[in-house]
Order: structure tokens, then C-alpha cells, then sequence
């Protein structure tokens, strides 16, 4: 069944599951520090050399933060998060904007927007990519990592909802995305995880973050039906596969 949750009570949902995940985020998210870096290859790539004000929303624990700062040289960074403790995050003297990136006051002016692994979250995509085209300067690059409907495809199909709201397969993003961006770089590549058992996925989620929305209690009674199921379904000599879809664009604002 699909989550009734009010747009706020989800928000708090979402930090709760990332606050609790910060100790083990890095160990855990390996698939969203290859998307990170990925995303940093491609922003350097397509980024002018005067790059000086970046704006990087859902920063986390920093993963897309210290792939950029290996990247590109000299950036300043003012970094949000929806989760406070993300503060440890910016280096000496650079901002930090606590809360939801929909709800801050956004930096104006700045030369590149990146975020990694976060569009998923946003329950309003089109409106946020609007907010975040007008904040960067004319020529300034967008640069986003966001997940296609594939991601968590074994989840969606045992009827779990450990499931962001907003999957969009790469050829979406031209539809959701404002008239004064065009896109440079867009790519969309599977790749997927192997468990041992039905409560190693789960632990993954937890420590990753994503259960925030799941909404769902784990009676051992579920738990033991879920794992026969996710056995029966999907169960390989590997282990069982847990797939992640990312998408990668990077996009410029006219000039
Ligand atoms: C999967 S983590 C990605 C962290 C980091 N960018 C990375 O690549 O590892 C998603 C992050 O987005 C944050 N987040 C979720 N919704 C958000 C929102 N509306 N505004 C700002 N941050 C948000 C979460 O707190 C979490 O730190």
C-alpha cells in the first residue's frame, strides 16, 4: 500500500532515516560513491575553468563534496542538507544551509549546482529544478545524479515500499527540466548489489539511509516472508541482486 504521509511528516521521515545512517553511510554506500564520482567526472569535464561558487544540495556526509574538491580547484563550497549534523561537512569558513533544499533561502549567483543520489527525495522536481536554474549565473552548470524506475526493482516487485517518490528514467529528465537548461551530459547505467540473505538488503537500506520512508514494521513474521519470497523470486548463486538504476545529467544554463 502507498504511504498517506503529508509532504512535512515525510520530510522528518527522511532525516530520520539518513540521521540514523550517518555512522555507517560511508562504509555501506558504495554504489552512491561511484555515482559521486562519476558525477564529478563529468562535471569537470563539461565545467569553464573560472568555476569558483558551487551550491551542492542533500551533501550528506560528502562523498560528491570530496570527489569535487579532487576535481576542481579552489572551489568555495556552500553545502546544504536536510540533516543539521551534515554540517561537519563544510570545510573551515565555507556555509553550511540547514533544512530541505526546498524550504532554504538558495545562494544566487553561483556557477555550479551539483547534488548526488538526492533528486529522488524531492516531491517536487519540476518546481525545485525551476528555483535552482534561476539561482545559477547565466552559462552556470546544473549537475545532478538522481535513480531510473529500475532502482530497487526486486523491492518494487515484492511489493516493499523502501522506495524513493521520484524515479526518472534518463529520457524524463528532458521533460521535468526548465527551457533555459540544455543538457550536455545525460547517461543512465545499471548495477547490482548481491546479499547473502533477505536481512543483509534490509541492514543495507537501514545503513544507507533509505528505509526513512518504508513505512513498515518487520514482524519476524514478514521478515520470514519477505526472505522466502525475495529467495524464491530472485535467488542466484551470487546471493540475492539488489539493483540500483542511476542517472547522471549535467545540464548549462543559457546564456
Ligand atoms: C543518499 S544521500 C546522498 C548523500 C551524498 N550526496 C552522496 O552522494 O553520498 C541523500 C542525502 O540527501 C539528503 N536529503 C534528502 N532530502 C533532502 C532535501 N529535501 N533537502 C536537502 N537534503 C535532502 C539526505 O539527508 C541525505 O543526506
Amino acid at each position: 500500500m502507498k504511504d498517506q504521509m503529508t509532504p512535512r511528516a515525510d520530510t522528518a521521515r527522511i532525516a530520520a532515516g539518513f540521521r540514523r545512517s550517518l555512522g555507517t553511510y560511508s562504509t555501506a554506500a558504495t554504489v552512491q560513491a561511484e555515482i559521486a564520482q562519476e558525477l564529478a567526472r563529468q562535471i569537470a569535464a563539461h565545467a569553464p575553468p573560472e568555476i569558483a561558487q558551487v551550491f551542492e544540495f542533500g551533501c550528506g556526509t560528502g562523498v560528491l563534496t570530496r570527489a569535487l574538491r579532487a576535481q576542481l580547484n579552489g572551489v568555495q563550497f556552500i553545502l546544504n542538507d536536510l540533516v543539521a549534523e551534515c554540517a561537519t561537512t563544510a570545510a573551515p569558513g565555507e556555509v553550511f544551509l540547514p533544512g530541505s533544499v526546498d524550504d532554504i533561502a538558495l545562494p544566487q549567483g553561483v556557477d555550479l549546482i551539483a547534488s548526488a543520489s538526492t533528486v529522488q527525495w524531492l516531491p517536487d522536481l519540476p518546481g525545485t529544478l525551476r528555483r535552482l536554474s534561476e539561482a545559477l549565473v547565466p552559462g552556470g552548470l546544473l549537475a545532478l545524479s538522481g535513480f531510473g524506475t529500475a532502482q530497487f526493482a526486486q523491492l518494487g516487485a515484492l511489493g516493499s515500499a523502501g522506495a524513493a517518490p521520484g524515479y526518472l528514467n534518463a529520457r524524463q529528465w528532458r521533460q521535468v527540466l526548465p527551457g533555459d537548461l540544455q543538457v550536455l551530459h545525460l547517461s543512465q547505467r545499471q548495477t547490482t548489489l548481491h546479499f547473502p540473505d533477505a536481512l543483509s538488503v534490509l541492514r543495507h537500506l537501514r545503513d544507507t539511509g533509505v528505509n526513512g520512508v518504508s513505512g513498515q514494521r518487520w514482524s519476524r513474521r514478514r521478515l520470514t516472508a519477505f526472505a522466502a519470497a525475495y529467495q524464491a523470486r530472485f535467488g542466484t548463486a551470487e546471493g540475492l541482486p539488489l539493483t540500483y538504476d542511476p542517472v547522471w545529467i549535467v545540464a548549462r544554463k543559457a546564456y
